[in-house]
């Protein structure tokens, strides 16, 4: 047998291990979450948009009856109503059916919210993301917040990460002993996990002056590195829309080899594969950490890339071509190259894979196997409330898996829900498809 043949036969064999272990798609969790307005807002673009800016705008009105408003204006706008919302537009004639409106609304999108949300603060998430370590599933915290417009703002958040880290490292200590979370062959995995946005960090980041925002979040991001390295945490640095992008890998890259990081902590980055130009930005990730020594390895998620409708959208604005690839198969078969990429280079750098999609993470962990590599030696990571089942699944298979849990409230969380709503009802999205009930082969199919 070929290389590629016999990648091939083990993606297949563990992709159907792995699906062995799904819930039917009947009890698939889009389906349970959205019901009806996900399916509309899936099959009818001005539905979607309408959506999307009714979820937009719920944590900012002031009352039910604002908030029906803004409803039926974007109701008004849908050309085509199918008959559920325009009856909807109907019982908002008046006040007591606004309230109405107004009131369910609310009710579910906070329903809604809370899928993806583990808790308003750290404190509260903690009894959670205990029960998960306890369960075999680790968890990266993501203090939902971006885009600060004030330096208070900014330092409102870096504060929150500090308490973060404190709250989390004070509750990790108490946690069972869970080894193939904790340890692979480069050494201890740090128990706490925390991903942090640079343009929370700073309310100046702008594209045409980088160093602005640059050094501006490096004053709050080293006391962040620092208390991160006593508390033995580890620090995930996320990436966000392409015109950060720049300043954000300048940022982490120049940080971490400043001497007084060089043992530590634990840091990462993300490669976003939809992105054209990703393997040109991983070769010099991969350049970066071959000429810095540091103490323990960068570490790496692979992610496909969560703001594709705002790039193309932006680089449609201004007459470009969109810095994302436009169809899903060079996307995932570009997924598939940087996979293979990264377990080739262990280990020089740790290894996450970000993805719902069975056939890109049956890949990763195939590759991974027959490379000789250990499956400590790779991390698998989801979405709460996307990605539960898969990870159900992958620690029943005593994989290493982490689950990203969103810590805020609705506010702070809106922009992370849109861009949740956005990926789950779009066609392309693995996730619906699955609901929808498509075959395994269909799955599984190479891109
Ligand atoms: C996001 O915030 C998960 O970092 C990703 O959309």
């Amino acid at each position: 047998m070929t290389r590629d043949v016999a990648l091939e036969a083990e993606v297949q064999r563990i992709g159907r291990a792995l699906a062995q272990r799904f819930p039917s798609p009947a009890r698939h969790p889009l389906r349970a979450l959205d019901q009806r307005a996900m399916r509309l807002a899936s099959e009818d673009e001005q539905i979607r948009a309408a959506l999307f800016r009714l979820v937009d705008v719920t944590p900012a009105t002031h009352s039910v009856d604002d908030l029906a408003r803004h409803l039926i204006g974007y109701l008004e706008e849908i050309s085509e109503r199918p008959p559920s919302l325009d009856t909807a537009l109907k019982i908002s004639d008046t006040a007591p059916g606004r309230a109405a409106l107004g009131t369910a609304t609310t009710a579910a999108v906070r329903h809604m919210a809370h899928r993806f949300i583990v808790g308003e603060s750290p404190s509260a998430a903690l009894a959670d993301i205990a029960a998960l370590w306890r369960h075999g599933i680790a968890v990266s915290v993501d203090l939902l917040g971006e885009a600060t417009v004030t330096p208070d703002e900014a330092d409102r958040y870096a504060e929150r990460c500090h308490d973060a880290l404190e709250t989390l490292a004070e509750a990790a200590g108490r946690w069972p002993e869970r080894r193939w979370l904790e340890r692979d062959s480069a050494g201890p995995v740090p128990r706490v996990n925390l991903s942090v946005k640079v343009t929370a960090l700073t309310p100046l980041m702008r594209p045409q002056a980088p160093h602005l925002g640059r050094d501006d979040a490096a004053g709050r991001m080293r006391p962040l590195l620092r208390r991160a390295r006593e508390l033995d945490a580890h620090l995930h640095v996320d990436m966000e829309s392409l015109d950060s992008l720049e300043t954000t890998i300048e940022l982490v890259l120049g940080l971490l080899a400043e001497p007084e990081f060089r043992r530590g902590p634990s840091a990462g980055v993300v490669v976003q594969a939809y992105l054209r130009d990703s393997p040109a930005q991983l070769d010099r990730l991969l350049e970066w950490a071959a000429a810095t020594e540091r103490g323990s390895p960068l570490v790496v998620r692979l992610v496909k890339g969560a703001y594709w409708d705002q790039e193309v959208i932006e680089a449609r604005q201004h007459g470009w071509r969109p810095p994302v690839f436009e169809r899903k198969s060079e996307c995932d078969r570009n997924f598939e190259l940087l996979t293979r990429r990264l377990l080739d280079a262990r280990p020089l750098v740790r290894v996450k894979v970000g993805s719902h999609n069975l056939r890109s993470v049956a890949h990763a962990i195939a590759y991974s196997r027959l490379g000789g590599g250990a499956d400590a030696d790779l991390e698998l990571q989801v979405l709460r409330g996307l990605g539960d089942e898969l990870a159900e699944a992958l620690r029943a298979e005593r994989l290493r898996v982490r689950s990203y849990c969103p810590v805020g409230d609705l506010v702070a969380g809106m922009a992370y829900l849109v861009r949740r709503l956005l990926e789950n009802t779009s066609n392309d999205s693995f996730l619906r498809a699955h609901a929808h009930g498509a075959p395994v082969e269909e799955l599984l199919a190479a891109p």
